[in-house]
């Protein structure tokens, strides 16, 4: 049987056969070189990095790569750790799935692979937390490999440069953005250090000069040719997400005291902070109450002031209310009462996967617990 070849991602503009090599060339000169997953083609570090960087800026990633690092060195001693102690590392970087998938990837990479990351697009996409976006981004930095990132950044930048109009998270925009940025790739004689240089340059243009609110259009290297400065459209373009009104949930939360200690639950493993240790729920206030008295609380509980938290999809307005107890458990303070509860003293909360909003509260809480 005649089967046709896959036609070749070939630049089809003058602007597209250009665009790799001016963008490896300002990558060299202006783009970053010095951040702490740079300078290595180690597949665990490179990997780790990504993962932590999946919408989250440097900035905040910085502290957390480098504290995962010290704690696991490599695949093997990330793999083998409990889930818990990796969450834990990973309260405040939010959106949490990323940390139960790197663990499962941790364990794939080691059951699978024997412990050393596959080298193409294709497997490394294969495994937990890896879309083709990242695989491309790993595979680039870590192997050599010619595969092209799209994430948000690059998203905006092609949306701008190349006028291309809708919203990018619309799958038509995106497949339009994916079979662009494939043209665009350097010819398949680039060097390794080209390859990642232009991987590089795509995320420092989209981080440093075609930012979001106010673009550094004067010094871009696209400057002359980008539609959406042309015709004064940086605002617009990429375009934005059609509006949807975000639904509020509400929910009460419990900061039942013992002395130096609360009360913490642990959540169930999927949902809003799947996996992480949470303060006793309820979905209405008589519900809390009826709660805090099963769990031993004196009748009237202190209202504490309201906290809102946004999460992607929805806002959360948390409620606390703060309890004292009836009674020191028979157990004593400070003990695990079981896998899922635990009394726990609020000098040792870093030791507990807490989500941020949480973690604010219990911060905020004065004088007698402490
Ligand atoms: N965003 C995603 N990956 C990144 C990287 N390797 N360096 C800087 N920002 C990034």
């Amino acid at each position: 049987m005649f089967v046709s070849p896959i036609p070749a991602a070939e630049p089809a503009t003058p602007l597209e056969a250009a665009f790799a090599s001016r963008l490896i060339e300002w990558q060299r000169r202006h783009g970053r070189h010095d951040l702490p997953w740079q300078n290595t083609r180690d597949p665990y570090r490179v990997w780790l990095s990504e993962i932590m960087l999946q919408q989250t800026q440097v900035s905040t990633v910085i502290p957390y790569y480098e504290k995962f690092l010290a704690r696991f060195p490599d695949v093997a001693s990330l793999a083998a750790a409990p889930l818990d102690e990796v969450m834990a590392l990973w309260a405040g970087l939010g959106y949490y799935s990323r940390a139960r998938n790197l663990h499962r990837c941790a364990q794939a990479v080691v059951e699978r692979h024997g412990g050393a990351f596959p080298g193409t697009p294709e497997q490394l996409a294969d495994l937990p937390g890896i879309g083709r976006s990242t695989a491309a981004a790993i595979a680039s930095f870590a192997f050599g490999a010619r595969a092209t990132i799209l994430d948000g950044n690059v998203k905006r930048v092609l949306a701008r440069v190349f006028g291309i109009e809708g919203f990018p998270g619309e799958k038509r925009v995106e497949n339009a953005m994916w079979s662009l940025a494939e043209r665009l790739m350097p010819a398949p004689d680039a060097t390794d250090d080209e390859l990642s240089a232009y991987t590089q340059g795509l995320m420092d243009l989209g981080a440093t000069l075609c930012v979001r609110g106010k673009p550094d259009c004067a010094r871009c290297p696209f400057a002359a040719d980008c539609v959406a400065r042309e015709s004064g459209r940086q605002r617009e373009l990429p375009a934005a997400r059609p509006k949807k009104a975000v639904p509020t949930r509400r929910t009460w939360m419990l900061v039942l005291r013992d002395g130096p200690s609360v009360l913490l639950e642990k959540r169930p493993p999927s949902g809003i902070w799947g996996g992480l240790w949470s303060l006793p729920e309820a979905a209405d206030e008589a519900s809390l109450a009826e709660r805090a008295h099963i769990l031993g609380a004196q009748p009237s509980l202190t209202r504490l002031a309201p906290i809102a938290h946004t999460f992607t999809h929805f806002k959360l307005d948390i409620e606390p209310r703060c309890g004292e107890l009836r009674a020191v458990p028979p157990t004593g303070v400070c003990q695990a009462l079981d896998g899922e509860t635990a009394w726990v003293p609020l000098e040792r909360i870093d030791d507990y996967g807490v989500p941020a909003p949480v973690r604010k509260l219990l911060d905020a809480l004065d004088g007698p617990l402490l």
